[in-house]
């Protein structure tokens, strides 16, 4: 945990950040479950996470391919159990970073999310580094086709489901554990994290890789790097230069305010 000094209270670091923002050549922000819990969307590692009452070993590609059937299952499982995308609005913290690209403040939004959240509040240019699960993808013909439609053929019976093109095993369009991240979107995020200035790390527990190694290519390129989190993060007090604590609904909202404030000026 960053020490923090007497006069460094959430608001100054707020005040602080929007200033940096607005002074920022270039400004990106790489977000984690932590922005869409908000939204009804459960995270991985919070207290309620989804890792706390599903085993991350039926999200590999080997537990995929070995129990199609079963994982397929759980999809419609967890989605019972509140992991359902379909529903899912953006929350006040996707539309705050939305604004702040209207305000031509953010380039870019590098997410490890797969709700597709960020791209219904407004934010036009958004890597989907770990993919989209309104989407199931044939593993053969690459044939994508809604997930909504896929996980109706599920729930009557189609189990796994199949490619209607050429038959081949369809799964959702988010990497699993063992699966490579998409080739475009890494080596876009790895530019990205390298050429910008200042770096907004927001509801992520820095611990995935490769996702959770873009903080050190900002970092290495000279860029400032600030976490918005519930918590600390292996991050805080290495790498990134301060954390502003707190639930993302409440703390991006009063940042883009105060960067409206200093366009006012
Ligand atoms: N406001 C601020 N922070 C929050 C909020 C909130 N409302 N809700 C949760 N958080 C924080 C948690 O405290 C935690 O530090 O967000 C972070 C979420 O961390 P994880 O659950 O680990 O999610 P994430 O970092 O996105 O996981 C990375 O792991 O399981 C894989 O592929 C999956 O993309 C995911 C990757």
């Amino acid at each position: 945990m960053l020490r923090r000094d007497e006069n460094m209270t959430d608001e100054n670091l707020i005040k602080r950040l929007a200033k940096e923002i607005s002074n920022a050549k270039k400004v990106i922000a790489l977000t984690g479950a932590g922005i869409s819990t908000e939204s009804g969307i459960p995270d991985f590692r919070g207290p309620k996470g989804l890792w706390k009452r599903y085993d991350p070993e039926q999200s590999t590609y080997t537990f995929f391919r070995r129990d199609t059937k079963r994982f397929w299952e759980l999809q419609i499982q967890m989605e019972e159990d509140g992991f359902d995308l379909s529903k899912a609005k953006p929350n006040p913290a996707h539309l705050a970073l939305a604004k702040l690209e209207e305000l031509g403040y953010l380039s870019c939004v590098i997410t490890q999310n797969v709700d597709g959240l960020h791209q219904k509040a407004g934010n036009t240019d958004v890597i989907e580094f770990h993919g989209n699960s309104n989407r199931a993808i044939c593993i053969e013909c690459k044939r994508c086709y809604p997930m909504s439609e896929v996980k109706s053929r599920v729930k009557s019976g189609e189990l796994p489901p199949l490619c209607e093109y050429c038959g081949g095993i369809l799964k959702p369009d988010a990497v699993l554990f063992e699966e490579p991240i998409p080739t475009e979107a890494l080596y876009r995020a790895q530019d990205e994290a390298a050429s910008c200035d200042l770096m907004l790390i927001i509801g992520t527990s820095a611990t995935v890789h490769p996702a959770a190694g873009l903080p050190s290519i900002a970092k290495s390129s000279g860029a400032k790097v600030v976490e918005i989190n519930a918590e600390p993060t292996p991050l805080t007090g290495t790498i990134s230069d301060y954390i502003i604590e707190g639930k993302v609904g409440k703390t991006l909202p009063k940042i883009v305010e105060e960067v409206e404030k200093l366009e006012r000026l």
